[in-house]
């Protein structure tokens, strides 16, 4: 025993010296910050320059040198992209990389639970660290403005409150792992269409109120390690080397010290990207994801034009330094970190936690009459109708498209769940589009149809005269001009038909159940003539397990919408009085110019004040219980500047179910100097209740939560006067208000 421990202290002491040696940029116990500096100053200006560009589609280098690790990224947000070329967009073929896919964005922010959203990050933090990945691109906190932005599927929604709230625990679980975040797009990048040349301006209000504050959140209470610039321009000046928004927003205002990266060929400028902000260029000369030359990467903007501009003294040593600072932190905090652990891929765990999130974030939209869930005790007859039944999603939509290990369709899904409960047959209804690849990973469907519209739907009602219930699973899909990236949807409407079905369908079976898949609000020109509405997303993995979970009542939905579906698109302010979101097209340059006039007036703040009627209601969504909320109280009726208000009501679980409810504190300024919006979301909780269960909600808001932006003063103000607070199930649900006032 003593000469085990001999030996153990000589090891010990062995490593000690060992360590001692080491230079601290290799030395894994001392202080980042020292080894950043240690490294600094130990590098050439060539080794400098060489950390602030890519040096293959997804990675850049480390110093060999000094034994400091590349870096490498991956898409991001639903799943570890699988593996590309060096130099090529086309696949590795590796063996080894299927992912879990994770419920889309849109779905998780529909469950209003943060602690989804900590499981969530956790989850694919472990996939992107067993994959040897230290930044994950994703999440996407863009704000949604229009539903054919066809990006809005991998974001979390329209209001800033509920994104900001979603985007922490996401950034804490996965930097937990050592695998940085990079929340993008940074910023105003909100559709899709010209996305390159799109030229936003936007008062500074909106700017404060709507469009930052996830990004803020992300940076100063989630402490996101990089973020993503976008490639749209503010100001004439693109977002990736945008000088307002990365050097005296992001890095000066709100103190940001982790590194900006540009989107994929979004930096078009030497300049520019030097003064401008940006520390580690990306997917340049590829046009965002398609026209790649090979082996441009010497030719990078932040590559030998920077080296030359150093040399000849039009660039200083102090900025190369500071980008190459923010590069070294982001690889010694995740590439370089000691004590990573191994990560995991595919495990139960992941499946589980991308099935419990689908299960919280799916939605209820109607249920006339009780339809949903399925009685399975007589033995049902259930016809299933429509492509998306089968069709895998997890494959298309641009770069979150993914390879996974399984997914399971709504169609399996619903069979295993129903498996000697009930007879399940299907009826394709319309045929959408057939293919299914992304960057040569193919779902292996073939989804070819050669029966006309009229047969299919002749094929269907026929079928659903017979059924006791009839599941029609439709809505959107992945390819172009649907929810996918590098382009908008057309319209509000479903595609391939898909009206003319349901409309056929609900004539004959009353018992019809619509769940539509999408990232997006869609016209449901049907909904009165349907029994039952779920807003079921982009699930990823466990779709089919999700979805069944729902409709039979194995889980009781608790999902609430995280964006407005409008009546129609008119309805939508940017889309209002015949105003086209796209901008107009400069008649002497191919750049569009975007205002978005509606200014703070975005998604339900626009319904609300306008007196619009949606379809379907910001924070709506149904369960198969009821809750009763009691009187909202408040613990004062004065407030000054400097006091903190607490309000409370009590919700009771009223029906025989357990079931959550996600309640919702709205404020409105009752009279204020400048436009308000009616009401606005500032504070939300999910509670769970067991059949006639009470629990007391409380809510504490200071005076942040009465303010306005001045974009003169650059400040928030909170006016004195009357407000009201209200308790609601949903934006077009308060349940209770409760009036106090700002001294
Ligand atoms: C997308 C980013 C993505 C990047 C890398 C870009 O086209 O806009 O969101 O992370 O490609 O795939």
């Amino acid at each position: 025993m003593k000469h085990c421990i001999t030996a153990l202290t000589a090891i010990l002491a062995g490593l000690a010296a060992a360590s001692a040696q080491l230079p601290p940029c290799q030395d894994p116990a001392a202080p980042i910050e020292q080894r950043v500096e240690d490294a600094l100053q130990r590098m050439t200006t060539a080794e400098k320059v060489a950390i602030l560009h890519a040096q293959s589609k997804f990675c850049s280098p480390g110093v060999k040198r000094l034994g400091i690790p590349e870096l490498w990224t991956t898409d991001g947000p639903h799943g570890v992209r699988p593996e590309v070329l060096w130099d090529e967009w086309r696949q590795a073929g590796w063996t080894n990389d299927s992912c879990v896919a994770f419920p889309a964005l849109t779905c998780l922010a529909a469950t209003w639970n943060p602690d989804m959203a900590a499981l969530y990050g956790q989850s694919i933090g472990e996939e992107a660290l067993y994959r040897g990945k230290d930044v994950l691109l994703g999440p996407g906190v863009n704000i949604y403005r229009t539903p054919l932005n066809g990006r809005n599927f991998e974001y979390m929604g329209e209001d800033p409150l509920l994104a900001s709230r979603m985007v922490v625990p996401y950034i804490k679980g996965v930097q937990a792992n050592g695998v940085a975040t990079c929340v993008k797009h940074f910023a105003l990048n909100n559709h899709e269409r010209n996305r390159h040349t799109t030229n936003v301006s936007v008062d500074d209000r909106a700017l404060y109120e709507i469009y930052l504050p996830a990004f803020k959140a992300a940076v100063n209470e989630g402490g996101t390690w990089s973020i993503m610039a976008a490639y749209n321009l503010h100001g004439d000046q693109h977002l990736c080397h945008n000088k307002r928004f990365l050097v005296d927003i992001l890095k000066n205002e709100w103190g940001f010290d982790g590194a900006v990266l540009s989107d994929w060929g979004g930096t078009h400028n030497t300049d520019e990207a030097i003064t401008n902000g940006l520390d580690l260029e990306f997917g340049s000369w590829t046009n965002g994801l398609s026209n790649g030359a090979s082996n441009a990467y010497a030719n990078y903007y932040l590559a030998d034009p920077y080296l030359n501009r150093l040399a000849d003294g039009r660039a200083d040593t102090a900025t190369l330094n500071e980008k190459a600072r923010r590069v070294l932190r982001l690889i010694f905090r995740t590439a370089a970190r000691p004590g990573k652990g191994p990560g995991n891929m595919c495990s139960e765990a992941h499946y589980a936690a991308a099935r419990r999130i689908a299960g919280e974030g799916i939605v209820l939209l109607r249920n006339r009459g009780g339809v949903l869930p399925l009685d399975l005790s007589r033995q049902p007859r259930i016809l299933v109708v429509g492509e998306n039944a089968l069709r895998m999603m997890t494959v298309g939509g641009g770069s979150s498209s993914l390879k996974v290990q399984r997914e399971v369709s709504p169609l399996d899904g619903l069979r295993a769940a129903t498996a000697g409960r009930a007879t399940v047959t299907y009826a394709r209804g319309y045929a959408g589009d057939a293919g299914g690849e992304f960057d040569g990973v193919t779902t292996g469907q073939d989804l070819t149809e050669t029966r006309t519209p009229a047969e299919l739907i002749d094929e269907a009602v026929g079928m659903a005269r017979q059924a006791d219930y009839v599941i029609f699973v439709g809505g959107l899909n992945k390819s172009a001009g649907q929810d996918c990236e590098d382009a908008d949807r057309a319209s509000l409407g479903l595609p391939y038909g898909q009206d003319a079905v349901i409309e056929a369908l609900a004539a004959v079976n009353p018992n019809l159940i619509v769940v539509n898949i999408s990232g997006n609000a869609v016209a449901m020109p049907w909904n009165d003539r349907v029994g039952a509405i779920l807003q079921a997303w982009y699930i990823g993995s466990e779709a089919g397990n999700a979805i069944a979970d729902v409709l039979t009542g194995r889980v009781n939905p608790s999902g609430k919408l995280p964006m407005t579906f409008p009546a129609a698109l008119a309805d939508v302010p940017c889309h209002a009085d015949g105003r086209d979101y796209l901008g107009t097209r400069r008649a002497d340059a191919d750049i569009w110019d975007v205002s978005y006039d509606e200014g703070v007036l975005v998604g339900y703040r626009w319904f609300d004040t306008k007196k619009i009627k949606p379809l379907y209601a910001f924070g709506h969504g149904l369960s198969y219980t009821t809750f009763e909320y009691g009187k909202l109280t408040a613990d004062r009726d004065h407030i000054t500047a400097a006091d903190s208000i607490t309000l409370t009501v009590p919700v009771t679980n009223t029906g025989s179910l357990a079931g959550a409810e996600t309640v919702q504190l709205y404020i409105s300024d009752v009279k204020a100097s400048v436009l308000r919006p009616a009401k606005e979301l500032k504070a939300f909780e999910k509670v769970y209740l067991e059949p006639g269960q009470t629990k007391n909600v409380s809510f504490t808001l200071g005076r942040d939560a009465l303010a306005y932006f001045d974009a003169d003063r650059h400040e928030w103000v909170a006016e004195p006067g009357r407000f009201k607070a209200h308790a609601a199930a949903s934006s077009a649900d308060i349940r209770s208000t409760c009036p106090f006032t700002l001294d």
